[in-house]
């Protein structure tokens, strides 16, 4: 299974990164599979750590893909770096080995700390479309704008029904971004 999370590292001169990643994990582990070229990427190899941040607020998913990533942050405490301030929970972990590839290399990271700082409030169907939005998003140089289009027309319906304000907002921006994207 794969669970979408937002992943915070650091570079060695201490610049903060947040990314959204699909991770796998496996009991003690977690593998993060970044494409090349990626800054998470750099920064895996860099410090060889990192927070794995859980949140159901899929608005940090789309303020990542709209470049606004300057989230409020707080101290790790077994690793030398940062997780999400509003993060449900977050786990940090060191890199313990690397499979190299041309294309997207995984990461084998090990749980060295979990913490868990808010309630899980259930889930809501505008979020879970706001996370595919984003996917759409990251592929729009890949994809057909037929496809992308046919694809937003779906996602909209859950969206109209299901949408707070938080979230009707992220879905007006990631679209607007989407529809100036695609070629
Ligand atoms: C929900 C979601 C999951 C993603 N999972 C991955 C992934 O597993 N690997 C990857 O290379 N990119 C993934 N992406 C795309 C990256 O977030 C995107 O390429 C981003 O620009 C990488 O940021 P960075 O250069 O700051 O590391 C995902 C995007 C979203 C919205």
């Amino acid at each position: 299974m794969i669970i979408e999370t937002i992943i915070c590292t650091k570079n060695n001169q201490g610049n903060v990164n947040f990314a959204p990643f699909g991770i796998k994990k496996n009991k003690n582990y977690i593998l993060i599979s970044p494409y090349i070229p990626s800054t998470t990427l750099n920064n895996l190899r860099a410090t060889g750590n990192a927070s794995i941040n859980y949140t159901d607020d899929a608005t940090f998913f789309v303020n990542c893909l709209l470049g606004k990533k300057n989230f409020q942050k707080k101290k790790c405490s077994k690793i030398n770096s940062y997780f999400l301030k509003d993060a449900l929970a977050h786990d940090e972990v060191v890199v313990e080995s690397v499979k190299e590839n041309k294309v997207r290399p995984i990461f084998k990271c090990k749980i060295i700390n979990q913490e868990e700082h808010k309630r899980f409030e259930g889930f809501n169907r505008a979020r879970n479309s706001l996370i595919e939005a984003c996917i759409l998003a990251s592929r729009v140089k890949i994809l057909k704008k037929k496809q992308i289009l046919k694809e937003l027309e779906g996602l909209k319906n859950s969206v109209e029904k299901t949408a707070g304000i938080k979230e009707r907002k992220s879905w007006n921006l990631i679209s607007k971004f989407i529809l100036n994207e695609t070629r």
